[in-house]
């Protein structure tokens, strides 16, 4: 088996992505401490690049969930692995996810997060693909729409590889 990737949306792409969200959140919290809720591990090359871009005053927290195990199809039973005993009564919680796929994950943690108490819940994905999902659940600040495809780069793991791509690409597996 040999694995390769297309590249689908170049660093650059990425970047001009983030300053964009990071405007818009910036507006929409201006006057309000954000509370940056990094889902582990996918999402934190995008967290740090979002939060570098905030001029909101803001706080990390972070959480680890688990549904793919180490393959390309979603085990689809969702699991808070770590949860750092996180107490967010009152805060503005944005939740930052690398990508919503059937929509499980974020669907999940959303029911769990909103029991504690948060002044206001949001959800920021880098990228959705729509036509896979199964949970319906309202994403707040999208990057990227892409087709049904397995993608990695930018956090994104296939079996725990290729996170540390400074680009997003297709992963294509091929039988030798
Ligand atoms: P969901 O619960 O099906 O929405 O899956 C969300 C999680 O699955 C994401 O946070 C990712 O960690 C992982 N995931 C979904 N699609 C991909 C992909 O194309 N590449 C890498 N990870 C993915
Ligand atoms: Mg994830």
């Amino acid at each position: 088996m040999k694995e390769e990737i297309n590249e689908l949306i170049s660093k650059k792409e990425i970047s001009d992505k983030i300053d964009e969200i990071a405007e818009q959140i910036n507006r929409d919290y201006a006057g309000k401490k954000v509370t940056l809720l990094c889902i582990l591990k996918g999402s934190v090359f995008f967290t740090c690049e979002l939060a570098k871009r905030l001029t909101v005053p803001v706080e990390f927290e972070f959480m680890t969930v688990s549904s793919y195990g180490d393959g390309i199809v979603s085990s689809g039973a969702i699991r808070i692995v770590e949860d750092d005993e996180l107490e967010i009564r009152g805060d503005d919680v944005l939740v930052i996810e690398d990508i919503v796929d059937t929509g499980s994950t974020l669907s999940f943690l959303l029911s769990t997060l909103a029991k504690r108490g948060p002044a206001s819940l949001k959800l920021c994905a880098l990228l959705d693909k729509p036509s896979r999902r199964v949970k319906e659940v309202d994403v707040d600040y999208v990057g990227f729409e892409i087709p049904d495809k397995f993608v990695v780069g930018f956090g994104m793991d296939y079996a725990q590889k290729y996170r540390n791509l400074d680009y997003i690409g297709e992963l294509i597996i091929k039988e030798d």
